[in-house]
């Protein structure tokens, strides 16, 4: 762990570094290669190259989530602004480059911003750019699971809290996880806090499917991208243009599915060991959950947290809520 800020950072920063140590990545990769289906954890796609990636898959025109999100942000600031209050602490769990935190930091002027990211250097840049544009700001950047973000929670400045959770990311968490999440977040958020969460709304099929399968083919290089990724974390020998991008809407689960499908028979080494693939076999690497208002609601309820607002464009795509703890 490393709480160093780089040189020449902003005064107005620190930084702590809690990335999942190369043992750990190991035995995670590890174990969902050899699961049946093979599968790789999403949070893998995040290092300074899969992070720009991402960035670029925001400016697509079939992906609507990200300017649907930017623009309720934008038309409904001050309102938004008014549930959440001022002077909070705002935690932004996957804060990827801060983008829409810094849609609303004039708005709700909050004590302090805490980013949590996986993506250390793409997470410590984007920190940084913040702590120079806001100097009234303190930041204090956090590279961690946000799986596990309350055993961080000593690393927090004190204050009431409003948790910022955008992009849908909740999405990428099945059921039980995105629930964890949540009554994680009520016990870190306390009984004066605050949840503002987008999630992507479930719609058309055919919709989804193309903000998941973009003409430019930045999703599946995305996607295949996963594979260098694993390749530097553990040393594994992975062929990234051995797999093809694979991305369809389960309507039954509701949620967008992508995977890597092996384009032939092939064997990948991981330490010693061997991951055969028999040609046509898939890696789960991704799934984003849609859901509608009420479904969300009943998510949100069971996790301990009340909807009290929520936001949505004109065509319904997507919606930002508020939630409060059900003991306020
Ligand atoms: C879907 S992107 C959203 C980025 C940004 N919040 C937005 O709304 O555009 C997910 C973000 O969460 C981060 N992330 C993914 N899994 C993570 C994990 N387990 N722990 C911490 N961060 C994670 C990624 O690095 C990425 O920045």
């Amino acid at each position: 762990m490393n709480s160093k800020p780089p040189s020449l950072a902003p005064a107005n920063i620190s930084f702590f570094n809690a990335h999942p140590a190369p043992d750990d990545c190991h035995k995670v990769i590890l174990a969902g290669l050899q699961a049946e289906p093979k599968t790789l954890d999403p949070k893998w796609f995040y290092d300074a190259e899969g992070s720009a990636l991402f960035e670029q898959i925001t400016a697509l025109p079939e992906y609507y989530p990200t300017r649907t999100e930017v623009s309720i942000l934008k038309a409904q600031r001050d309102s938004i602004a008014a549930y959440c209050g001022q002077g909070s602490v705002f935690i932004e769990p996957g804060a990827g480059n801060c983008a829409k935190a810094r849609l609303l930091l004039d708005a709700i002027k909050p004590a302090a911003f805490v980013p949590l990211d996986i993506s250390a250097d793409f997470l410590f840049s984007a920190a940084q750019e913040v702590a120079a544009a806001y100097s009234w700001l303190s930041v204090s950047a956090l590279c961690a699971d946000f799986r596990d973000f309350l055993s961080f929670e000593q690393h927090l400045p004190a204050g009431r809290r409003v948790l910022f959770y955008p992009g849908s990311t909740i999405g990428n968490l099945d059921p039980q996880a995105a629930l964890n999440f949540l009554e994680q977040a009520v016990s870190l958020i306390g009984s004066d806090g605050g949840v503002l969460i987008g999630v992507d709304l479930h719609k058309a099929t055919d919709r989804l499917e193309a903000a998941y399968n973009d003409a430019a083919g930045v999703t599946a290089r995305f996607n295949r991208n996963i594979l260098r990724r694993v390749n530097d974390l553990v040393g594994s020998d992975f062929d990234p243009d051995a797999f093809q991008h694979h991305a369809f809407y389960n309507e039954t689960l509701r949620r967008i599915e992508m995977h890597l499908i092996s384009a032939h028979d092939q064997t990948v080494h991981i330490s010693g060991h061997d991951i055969d693939f028999s040609a046509g076999e898939h890696i789960h690497t991704e799934s984003s959950y849609k859901y509608t208002v009420d479904g969300f609601s009943d998510l949100a309820s069971s996790g301990g947290l009340r909807r009290v607002q929520t936001w949505m464009d004109d065509e319904c795509l997507f919606a930002l809520h508020y939630l409060e703890p059900m003991d306020r």
